[in-house]
């Protein structure tokens, strides 16, 4: 006999609430304190932004790494500092959030959308090689939802066309692809301690790279356009103050110590609970890629096919959040569907050339399917907590399928 499910009338299967996040004590108390005493609150006075860029730069495998105000600006300077310039096109996911596209029309370049694989939610390294114009100067890749891009088959695929490498990494701090650390496989990675991310000081972003070039160009970039040995009102490059504070050092340099276990716990929960709803027709988690050593699961991401499981992704969406599961159906509409990019409305960036571009129609076929009527999103300190709070969603879901019947023809 089937559980009554609350979305029917029936006791929610969960009361106490998930894992809340951030996650902080004692040490982000004593460091931010310390930080207000020094007086030094700017990067340029104190240790704490410098002590992390170095930190971060070792766990992510990287020589360089250059903190900034967001995930946004450090995708702008990458490619400003990678010399995109007004009318090259970038190809991106349209599987993703605005930041990833806005950053290209920001520095005057176009965004060719290509789409991602439905299965992996990331970019399909075949649907990137068909997108190559001889305009085409760089790709972004993003590892959605912490787990890596196809990253062999894209720097091929950069290396014959002779392309720049962006990783927008915004989901993937720790996350691991054939023993290489998301951030150090492209020419350039980008990540962001948004209050959501997996690593974060409320705002901020980071660049990491390994080329010593790229590195001094990003240095520059991010505050005024100045140079090692110049005078301060000394300005070499277009540009602005991009530079991330002394206190947003601190909180990260003590999330930073808690990130490796964290990026553990979340992986093995996030595997547990893969593992379990892949039992149900018609539930599908994100396929795991063969070279992902490790998934960062900033996002634990799935597909509800309705066809093979009895009840739409809106109604198992609802019925989720009656059983207490916190959980969302993530981006409505492809990335180019948006109203900025059907109206192009890019002033100041791209008037002239804008005229060229017919984001309505572009073909995109997964992506889209994937907003319109499949993902499901859970969020990442959800896989902070024990393994029964895992159980808990995969019971939650076994309720909504022994009820399906019930639920039938329900939008
Ligand atoms: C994939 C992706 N790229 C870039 C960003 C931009 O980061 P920020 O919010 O720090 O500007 C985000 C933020 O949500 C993101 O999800």
């Amino acid at each position: 006999m089937a559980q009554k499910l609350a979305l029917l009338g029936g006791t929610p299967l969960r009361k106490r609430p998930f894992t809340a996040w951030p996650l902080f004590g004692k040490p982000e108390e004593k460091r931010l304190l310390k930080t207000l005493r020094s007086g030094k609150w700017g990067r340029l006075h104190g240790p704490e932004v410098a002590e992390f860029e170095r930190r971060f730069a070792k766990m992510h495998g990287c020589n360089h790494a250059l903190g900034v105000v967001n995930g946004t600006v450090s995708l702008r300077i990458g490619l400003m500092a990678a010399g995109i310039q007004a009318d090259d096109e970038v190809i991106v996911p349209p599987y993703t959030f605005l930041s990833t596209a806005s950053a290209v029309v920001e520095s005057n370049a176009i965004p060719v959308f290509a789409d991602v694989e439905l299965d992996t939610f990331n970019l399909d390294p075949k649907a990137v090689e068909a997108a190559i114009t001889p305009r085409t100067r760089a790709i972004i890749p993003v590892h959605f939802a912490g787990q890596p891009a196809d990253m062999d088959a894209i720097m091929a695929i950069a290396r014959k066309h002779k392309l720049v490498v962006i990783e927008d990494a915004a989901h993937a701090h720790g996350a691991i692809y054939k023993k290489r650390p998301a951030g150090s496989i492209g020419h350039l990675g980008s990540f962001s301690f948004q209050s959501s991310k997996n690593l974060t000081s409320g705002e901020g972003g980071l660049i990491t790279t390994n080329d010593r070039e790229l590195a001094e160009a990003c240095r520059s970039i991010h505050s005024c356009g100045r140079i090692p040995g110049g005078l301060w009102y000394e300005h070499h490059v277009m540009s602005g103050n991009y530079r991330l504070g002394e206190f947003q050092g601190a909180i990260l340099n003590c999330q930073l110590s808690r990130l490796e276990a964290q990026t553990k716990k979340r992986d093995a929960n996030g595997q547990h609970l893969a593992a379990r709803l892949a039992k149900f027709p018609g539930l599908y988690p994100q396929r795991r890629i063969k070279g992902c050593d490790r998934h960062s699961y900033h996002l634990f991401m799935m597909r509800v096919v309705a066809e093979e499981f009895g009840v739409s992704r809106a109604t198992v969406l609802k019925a989720l959040q009656a059983e207490g599961i916190p959980c969302s159906g993530g981006y409505v509409v492809s990335l180019p569907r948006q109203p900025l990019f059907g109206n192009k409305a890019f002033a100041p960036y791209l008037p002239k050339s804008a005229a060229r571009l017919d984001y309505k129609h572009a073909h995109l076929p997964n992506s889209d399917l994937l907003c319109r009527e499949q993902t499901i999103w859970f969020e990442q300190s959800i896989f902070l907590g024990p393994r029964s709070d895992m159980d808990d969603i995969a019971r939650a879901f076994e309720k909504i399928y022994e009820n399906r019947h019930a639920l039938k023809g329900r939008r």
